[in-house]
């Protein structure tokens, strides 16, 4: 599973790598592993040739067994080395919160445990709320499950019980390197007592002291709950258009931003 999204990592960095990059990442590795080996098929070839001048042929086929050998583990270190940095900077961008408490809610990553508790905060609303299909909440609680990345995914945790209540997503805006973008949900059981407005304003804040000045909060103009909670917090509406969702629909959408107040210099 590990070396699953290991691999997926590595064949997204090599769509967007220019092909001579990427040759050029394999050839340093097959010099690296390769000049080693080399020595070794030297010592092997020396030795081999003067106690058996007749060994030729075992001679030749060490040497194509070590090629593909030298191919194969140079290969193999490259890619492993390509994904360890495309995670590296997906946990970067993506992993600007750690743990973030509320009065009653502590906010932190997903760990696999989380898997079945995870899955009963979604349902139909919830879908709808974030513009999902059942497919794109079956591969979160998957990757969850499994230990996956989950770039900006986050869990609420109720710091009374441990009851899973809800979860966040934690994204990079599309148009502003300083800004982030807020989306949330609350499970069916967990709605209607106040959790929502309180993580919102405390992750909303964490954000902010993160270094990034704006957050940025999509909905859509039926969602009467999330507008509530845009004007509690204090974030503006900065522009109303048709929103596509992860579903397939567009939708009349609301972008609220919230800006960070800076205190003014005496
Ligand atoms: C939207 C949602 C997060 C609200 O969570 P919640 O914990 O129930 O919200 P709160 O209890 O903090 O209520 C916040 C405000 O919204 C109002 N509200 C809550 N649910 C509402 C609803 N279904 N319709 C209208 N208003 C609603 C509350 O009365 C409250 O208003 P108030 O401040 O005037 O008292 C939750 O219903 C949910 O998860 N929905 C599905 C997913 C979704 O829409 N996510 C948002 C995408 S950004």
């Amino acid at each position: 599973m590990f070396l699953m999204w290991r691999i997926t990592y590595f064949r997204a960095a090599l769509q967007q790598a220019p092909w001579r990059v990427a040759v050029r990442g394999l050839v340093s590795w097959i010099v690296r592993v390769g000049a080693p080996a080399v020595v070794v098929g030297l010592a092997f070839t020396v030795g081999t040739v003067v106690s058996d001048s007749a060994a030729k042929g075992l001679v030749i086929g060490f040497w194509v067994v070590l090629a593909v050998a030298v191919v194969l583990v140079a290969g193999g270190l490259w890619a492993w080395r390509v994904s360890g940095l495309v995670d590296k900077e997906i946990r970067a961008r993506y992993g600007v919160l750690r743990e973030v408490e509320s009065a009653r809610l502590l906010v932190r990553p997903p760990v696999p445990q989380d898997a079945v508790a995870l899955a009963a905060t979604i349902d139909a609303e919830m879908l709808a709320g974030n513009g999902w299909t059942e497919r794109n909440a079956r591969v979160m609680v998957k990757a969850v499950g499994a230990g996956h990345p989950t770039p900006g995914l986050l869990v609420f945790e109720a710091r009374s019980d441990g009851a899973l209540v809800g979860g966040a997503s934690v994204q990079p805006s599309d148009s502003d390197e300083s800004s982030r973008t807020l989306g949330w949900w609350i499970g069916p059981q967990h709605r209607r007592a106040g959790y929502a407005s309180e993580v919102v304003a405390a992750l909303v804040e964490a954000i902010h002291d993160a270094g990034f000045p704006t957050v940025e909060i999509g909905t859509t103009e039926s969602n009467l709950a999330v507008q509530r909670i845009c004007d509690r917090i204090g974030a503006t509406e900065r522009d109303r258009r048709a929103q596509p969702l992860p579903n397939g629909s567009v939708v009349p959408g609301i972008w609220y931003e919230h800006r960070q107040v800076t205190a003014d210099k005496p």
